[in-house]
């Protein structure tokens, strides 16, 4: 039996880490190299990387996912957002295998009033966004045999991430206030990680065509504020502190970055496509909010 093996980027992030617990059948080998071994900012070593791994899809989570730094930051989010990108497209289209690749609602400006659909206009409205939006248009024109799968507001049990902040900040004070005004929809690393497992696992067969853009994210819709507020209504049966969540508008929480009003997206495509409807976030919150109490 030979063996496939799959080159994943960013296995020790959120949705890497839990992407490399899956379960894959006995013939495929997931190669995940850590920073050390391969730093994304070196688009030539990336490319060597993947060039000379004999690899059957290329699957990249890696990213510089901090939106504020990002600001001032600049090169550095362009050479792993985009340029990394760039070379695994290269490389995957000249070995003719496929390429797998996570962006961001963040590539919207949010002032659409209904929810994103995948072929709406791109216009990020700070560096992460745009370098993300030039990472897409990278893989989009250097291997038609993509997969670009957008996501948002990711949550685990592991790295950093709004709900390990929220439990977080309830140790500390009584009342937290928290952003009202900006609407998305928040994704479970392991339910994306099962959407990825099964996008490459269709990909893989020789006869898969659907190839294309789509955004993957759970079900149900929040603005932080309400997001924030389902934490501590759970958060008490599963062990963890909880607050008051007070709602504030955006302009009253500057930050560096620009976020979207609406960052909602659809995940209709995804669903007829590969045949699966994400669960609601707030059962996904659940199983995090466990996994943090043990
Ligand atoms: N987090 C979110 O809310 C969110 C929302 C929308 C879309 N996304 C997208 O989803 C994907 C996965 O996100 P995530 O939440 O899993 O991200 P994450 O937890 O921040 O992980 C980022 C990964 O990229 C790696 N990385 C960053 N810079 C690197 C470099 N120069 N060289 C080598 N590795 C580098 C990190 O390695 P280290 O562990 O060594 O730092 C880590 O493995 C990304 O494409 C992100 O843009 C995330």
């Amino acid at each position: 039996m030979t063996t496939r093996r799959i080159l994943v980027t960013g296995g020790t992030g959120q949705v890497g880490t839990e992407l490399l617990r899956s379960r894959w059948p006995s013939d495929v080998e997931l190669v995940a190299p850590k920073r050390g071994e391969l730093d994304l900012s070196d688009a030539d070593a990336v490319a060597q990387y993947a060039d000379s791994g004999g690899f059957s899809i290329i699957v990249n989570l890696g990213a510089y996912t901090g939106v504020d730094s990002a600001e001032n930051d600049v090169l550095q989010a362009w050479k792993v957002n985009a340029l990394a990108p760039a070379a695994l497209a290269a490389i995957s289209h000249k070995q003719s295998v496929p390429i797998i690749h996570v962006s961001t609602d963040y590539v919207f400006d949010g002032s659409k009033s209904e929810i994103y659909v995948e072929d709406d206009c791109l216009s990020p409205q700070g560096v992460y966004g745009a370098s993300k939006a030039g990472g897409e248009q990278a893989i989009r024109t250097g291997n038609a045999k993509h997969i670009i799968l957008r996501t948002a507001w990711v949550f685990s049990a592991h790295g950093s991430n709004f709900v390990k902040t929220m439990l977080n900040l309830a140790t500390q004070r009584p009342t937290i206030k928290v952003v009202s005004d900006q609407r998305g929809c928040p994704t479970c690393a392991a339910d994306l990680a099962e959407g990825l497992s099964r996008v490459i696992n269709k990909v893989l067969e020789e006869d898969f065509e659907a190839f294309g853009t789509y955004n993957f994210v759970n079900s149900g819709e929040a603005t932080w504020f309400t997001f924030a507020e389902e934490i501590f209504r759970q958060a008490p049966t599963h062990g963890h502190a909880s607050a008051l969540v007070e709602p504030i508008p955006t302009t009253d929480y500057p930050t560096a970055a620009r976020r979207p009003a609406n960052s909602r997206l659809s995940n209709e495509k995804f669903s007829n496509t590969f045949g699966t409807v994400p669960r609601h976030w707030q059962e996904a919150l659940r199983d995090v909010l466990v996994a943090l109490s043990k």
